[in-house]
């Protein structure tokens, strides 16, 4: 059981971005990919997740030992791989609560299981939404829309909780939050992965989000190579001296 990505070079409208790049992420292990902005990051979640705009041109994804690397993004997800979005999108006319169970639901269909009753579909939300500390109200609201990005960020973690996908890649899900929303978002993801032993891959910059979610590996990525690899002492070098040095040793391998 993998999250496996083998030798993968990713081109961008013909400028490669990624290069070469292996790594592997086990149910109930965490991952945490850091490097400077712009190193490729967000290219590789969005590779993950089988965005059209990135094009492979070498290496593999497997999702426990089946190949995923051409599916479409909604086989992935029914594959058992959840991805979050730096900049989620907005949905006017769909309230939360109606998509969340129609993401349910269709994840059910798909594992052949009954879809929920809307009886049993609210108290298993209302429990979920109460984890996060937000309101009751909450889930009458448009889906993202107008939402701060706190509201945006706790809005993944409540997917998260409803779906309990095997795999999760969060990228910079703690941008733009403030410490007890960082505090509240790590700590429910916690609380999911002890319940249902994903495989996280966390993408941050913020020792705050680790300390909560201490990671098993550390993986640097710099300018689409990956330059160094490490257990949580890593990251703690990386908040105290920040990439430079782990960079340049990483060049000059
Ligand atoms: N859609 C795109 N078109 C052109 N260049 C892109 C695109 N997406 C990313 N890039 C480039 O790829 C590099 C890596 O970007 P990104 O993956 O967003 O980095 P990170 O998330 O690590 O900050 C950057 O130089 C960026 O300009
Ligand atoms: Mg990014």
């Amino acid at each position: 059981m993998t999250l496996e990505i083998k030798n993968l070079t990713v081109e961008v409208e013909g400028t490669q971005i990624i290069r070469n790049i292996s790594l592997a992420l086990e149910p109930g292990k965490i991952l945490a990919l850091m490097g400077p902005n712009g190193s490729g990051k967000s290219t590789l979640a969005n590779v993950l997740a089988g965005h059209p705009k990135y094009t492979i041109t070498q290496g593999q994804i497997f999702l426990d030992g089946k190949e995923i690397t051409s599916l479409k993004p909604d086989e992935r997800a029914k594959a058992g791989l959840f991805l979050s979005f730096q900049y989620p999108p907005s949905l006017p006319g769909i309230t939360i609560g109606k998509f969340l169970r129609a993401a349910v639901n269709a994840q059910r269909e798909a594992q052949g299981e009954k879809p929920h009753s809307v009886v049993e579909f609210h108290s298993i939300l209302k429990e979920a939404v109460t984890s996060l500390q937000l309101n009751s109200e909450f889930i009458r609201r448009y889906l993202n829309h107008g939402f701060s990005g706190g509201e945006k960020k706790k809005m993944e973690v409540l997917q998260l909780l409803l779906l309990r996908p095997r795999y999760i890649v969060l990228d910079e899900t703690d941008s733009g939050l403030d410490v007890d929303a960082i505090r509240i978002v790590a700590e429910g993801i916690r609380h999911l992965q002890k319940m249902t032993q994903s495989g996280i891959l966390i993408i941050t910059h913020y020792s705050k989000f680790l300390e909560i979610l201490p990671p098993d590996t550390v993986a640097v990525l710099s300018k689409g190579d990956i330059v160094a690899v490490g257990n949580y002492e890593l990251a703690q070098k990386i908040e105290e001296d920040g990439f430079g040095s782990i960079v340049k040793e990483g060049e000059h391998k």
